[in-house]
């Protein structure tokens, strides 16, 4: 999965990796370009702060080392058990629609599988997640505001969200509690 890949030809050569922290800030900018300004007012990203993202499944797409692609994970918890939050996920403006959202989003999944997560969740546009197997699930709350109907969800082990509901919540306390002031 690390390995660069491309066109027998000579046509195309893509290189997929794991996000490093010299990529940090061409991955910010190319998220603050396909999304609105403020992204990170969005709830979702409560979820994410003060917590480690899952390195192995953070992607990066280049194409002769120009970064076309995107997409990170965090870990999250529903009801007390280990979800996958997935994303954000980004393709540049001018490569959108070439199957590299796709690409990353398949490679990815297969990696997490690898690694034994169950479950997956995400807030996103159904028309283009269900591809991935996605669906709309109840009763699982993501932090307001969020469009219910945006919660998505997909199993990585049949049954993995058999009984898993609730409020979306944080992977890690903030802070550690002082001693003698339990949470
Ligand atoms: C959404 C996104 C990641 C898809 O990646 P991509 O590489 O452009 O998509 P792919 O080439 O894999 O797939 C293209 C197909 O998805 C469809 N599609 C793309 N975005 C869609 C959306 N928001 N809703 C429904 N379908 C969508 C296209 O119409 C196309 O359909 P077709 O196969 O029937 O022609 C990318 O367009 C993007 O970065 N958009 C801006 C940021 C964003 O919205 N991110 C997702 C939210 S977390």
């Amino acid at each position: 999965m690390r390995e660069g890949f491309g066109s027998a030809f000579g046509v195309r050569m893509y290189q997929l990796e794991e996000e490093t922290e010299a990529d940090w800030w061409e991955v910010e900018a190319l998220y603050d370009l396909c999304f609105a300004p403020g992204r990170t007012a969005l709830s979702s990203y409560r979820l994410r702060d003060g917590v480690d993202k899952i390195h192995p499944l953070c992607l990066t797409l280049r194409e002769d080392g120009v970064l076309a692609a995107v997409i990170r994970y965090w870990p999250v918890r529903v009801g007390g058990r280990r979800v996958l939050l997935l994303g954000p996920v980004a393709v540049h403006p001018t490569r959108q629609g070439e199957g590299l959202g796709g690409l990353l989003m398949l490679e990815s999944l297969a990696e997490a599988r690898r690694l034994g997560w169950e479950r997956v969740l995400l807030v996103g546009d159904y028309p283009y997640y269900r591809r991935f197997g996605f669906w709309k699930i109840d009763g699982v709350i993501m932090p307001p505001p969020t469009n219910p109907d945006r919660v998505l969800a997909l199993e990585l082990v049949p049954g993995a969200w058999e009984g898993v509901r609730g409020p979306v919540e944080k992977a890690v306390p903030e802070k550690t509690p002082p001693a003698g002031n339990p949470l």
